[in-house]
Parts: C-alpha cells; structure tokens; sequence
C-alpha cells in the first residue's frame, strides 16, 4: 500500500507485509544489506545483485571510516550518477547508506527498505543521514531524502524482542507528542505492535518533516525525550538502546511539563510508562552524571550574557500536554533534576512492585 504523503513530499512511502520486487528501481541499482537480512530477501523473492554489500554494521560502527570502502567499491563497479543505492537494515545502516549516497559522486539517489520497527517508524523517514564522531552520535550528516521508503513488516518476524520493545517507544512518543493519550495507552498495553500504528506515525511525520524538512522549528517536536534521553544513554555507555532512552526520556519530560505549571498527565497514563519502564531501572544514571551531558547537548547554547567565568547553558525541551499537541521552551539544564529525581522514584516503586 502506497501511504498518502503531502503534494511534493520528497520520497514515496510504501506500507506492505511482504516485500514486493516492483518497488526496487527502475534503472541501475545496487544494495547495501544488513546480512542478517540476506535470507529473508532471498526468500521473499528479491533479486540480488553480484555487486551487493552484504555487511553487518553496529552502533559502535556508525563511522565514516565505515562507509569509505563502501564509496571505493562502489567507484571501482563503477556505479554512475543514474543508479540507485538500495540500502536494507536498522537505523544504523540506513543513516550510514543514506550518507554514502549523499557523498557519492556529491549525490545519488537512494531508497530504504528499513528492516527494524525503529527504522521504519522514524529513522527511515525524513532525510537526516549520518555518522557518529568521538565527541557525539550523529554529529556529521547531510539531508539526502531517499526517494522510495518501503516499510515490509514480514522482515519484522526476526527482529529481537528488545528491539521491537525500542521501537515501540518512538511510536509511544508519536502518540503523546500529538497529546493522543488514549493511543499512547493502547501502544503501551501487552500484544503486537499493528501495522495501523505504523501507518499513523509514517504519516504523522511525513506532515511534519514536509513542512520543516530543515528542523527550523516544528521538526524540532520529534525530539520529544531525547533531551534528558540523549543524556541517559550517553550515561549508560549506550547500553541503553535510542528508542529506550527516549522512553525514559519521555516519561520525564511528561513530568517536567507538569513541574513548568502544564496541565498534569493522569497518573494512570505514568504509571502505564513507568511500569513498562521499569525494566530499564538499572541502566539509569544517577542526576550527576546526566548534567553534564545536557550542557554539552549538540542543542545546548550559551545563554546571551554569559561570561567566561560563569558560562549559563540554556537548552531546547519539548513539553507534551494531555489532549493537545507537544510545545517548545528554552530552559536551564537544572530543571530536569527533579523530573530525573521523580522517574528514578517512579521507576523503582514499579520495579519493586514488579
Ligand atoms: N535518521 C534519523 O532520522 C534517525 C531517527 C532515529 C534514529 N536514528 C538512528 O537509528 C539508529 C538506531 O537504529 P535501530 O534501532 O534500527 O538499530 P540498528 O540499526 O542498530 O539495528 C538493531 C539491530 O538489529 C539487527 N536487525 C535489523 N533488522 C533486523 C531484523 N529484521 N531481524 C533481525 N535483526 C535485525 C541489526 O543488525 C542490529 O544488530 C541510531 O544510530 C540512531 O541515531 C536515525
């Protein structure tokens, strides 16, 4: 099924359950492939051509040093300006092939086939490619749209539990971010994840990278719990995975909202996250260690009026409300010690009834 998209949206979006061959290029094309994939493309009917890159590529990876003897081989085919990198896998292979494709020859076309709920929910979508550097995650990139997203949920079946679980949160953080809550509470209830929500969230951000593909300003909303998340998964050493630190990361800033005078969560809406959470108790950084990880956040700024002396770090944080969508507000990094202070306690009073 072919999603709707906004008129002039950059990349055609498919939704299906198997994958379907006529959706791969037209013209020249090659594949880079999670091989972990490799038997479910083969057997799902899906040609393969003697030119793929079957690789295996982690978050530890996601380097540009990973991607240039991607570019050399693909030089040495050679593979000219008119084909088109297939690129199949997590978030991970998709943000590295996109930047190939970006870098090749200043730029060629592409299509992602995500294969991870996280990839097909968010990280396929919108443009953003990139690579991690030694002082940050995803600080060098380029916007490269690929042209064809094509979501099949069959590839799904061999996914770990874990990593559905971690894209379950960024479809949790679609939900709250429009203020859904009685969605949120179906997402966040035991059973399968419904390719309806994926269908919801694919559109949902299709609207809003459209509108913003530059993330000037209301793009900005999609970063709902990665302010404080961001910080909890550098501070577990990334053993937290992205999706669950936005999860932890979204349950506090429902609690921050609350503590900046918003209209409060209902508690039976926190006690649902916390006690999905729960699990993730250990991997929580103590507040001291996620501070100074805020002030060094890529959205951190210093405040006008700073001194050397005494630099003051205002960051960017988004607030979700109950029944209305999310909203923006600068704010000193300090105020998310007592949310941080109160998810640790939540957490624990579940964990503990658990
Ligand atoms: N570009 C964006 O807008 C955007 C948005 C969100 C996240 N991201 C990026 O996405 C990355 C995380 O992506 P992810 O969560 O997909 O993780 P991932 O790409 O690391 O994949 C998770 C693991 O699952 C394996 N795998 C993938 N599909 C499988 C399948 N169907 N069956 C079995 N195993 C499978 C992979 O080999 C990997 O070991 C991060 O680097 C993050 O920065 C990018």
């Amino acid at each position: 099924m072919r999603l709707a998209t906004p008129p002039g949206f950059a990349t055609e979006v498919f939704l299906l359950e198997a994958p379907d061959p006529s959706l791969l290029p037209e013209g020249p094309w090659t594949l880079v492939g999670d091989q972990r994939l490799r038997e479910a493309w083969i057997e799902g009917g899906l040609p393969e051509p003697s030119d793929a890159l079957w690789i295996s590529v982690s978050e530890e990876e996601k380097k540009l040093r990973t991607v240039i003897p991607w570019l050399e081989h693909w030089a040495r085919i050679p593979l000219h300006r008119d084909a088109t990198v297939v690129a199949l896998g997590g978030g991970v292979l998709s943000d590295l092939a996109g930047l190939a494709a970006a870098l090749y020859l200043r730029g060629i076309a592409w299509q992602v086939w995500p294969t991870t709920l996280l990839g097909m929910v968010d990280a396929a979508l919108g443009g953003k490619t990139g690579a991690d550097l030694a002082a940050g995650k995803n600080l060098v990139g380029a916007f490269h749209a690929p042209k064809r997203l094509v979501a099949c949920t069959g590839f799904l079946r061999t996914l770990p539990e874990r990593h559905m679980e971690n894209g379950r949160w960024e479809l949790v953080k679609t939900a709250i971010l429009q203020g859904e809550l009685g969605w949120a509470t179906e997402i966040l209830q035991t059973g399968p994840v419904r390719t309806g929500w994926i269908e919801r969230a694919l559109a949902y951000k299709a609207g809003v990278v459209h509108r913003d593909p530059r993330e000037a300003g209301e793009r900005r909303l999609l970063n709902l719990g990665h302010t404080l998340g961001h910080a909890l998964e550098a501070a577990s050493g990334y053993q937290l995975l992205h999706g669950e630190a936005v999860g932890l990361g979204l349950l506090a800033s429902c609690l921050l909202g609350e503590e900046q005078g918003l209209k409060p969560f209902p508690a039976e809406l926190l006690d649902a996250l916390a006690r999905r959470l729960a699990p993730l108790a250990p991997l929580v950084a103590p507040w001291q260690a996620c501070l100074p990880l805020l002030h060094r956040d890529k959205k951190a700024r210093h405040a006008p009026g700073h001194t050397e002396d005494a630099p003051v770090t205002e960051i960017h944080c988004i607030l979700p409300r109950p029944g209305e969508s999310a909203i923006q507000r600068v704010l000193a990094p300090r105020v998310w010690e007592a949310p941080h202070a109160r998810l640790v306690d939540l957490l624990d009073r579940e964990a503990t009834r658990a």
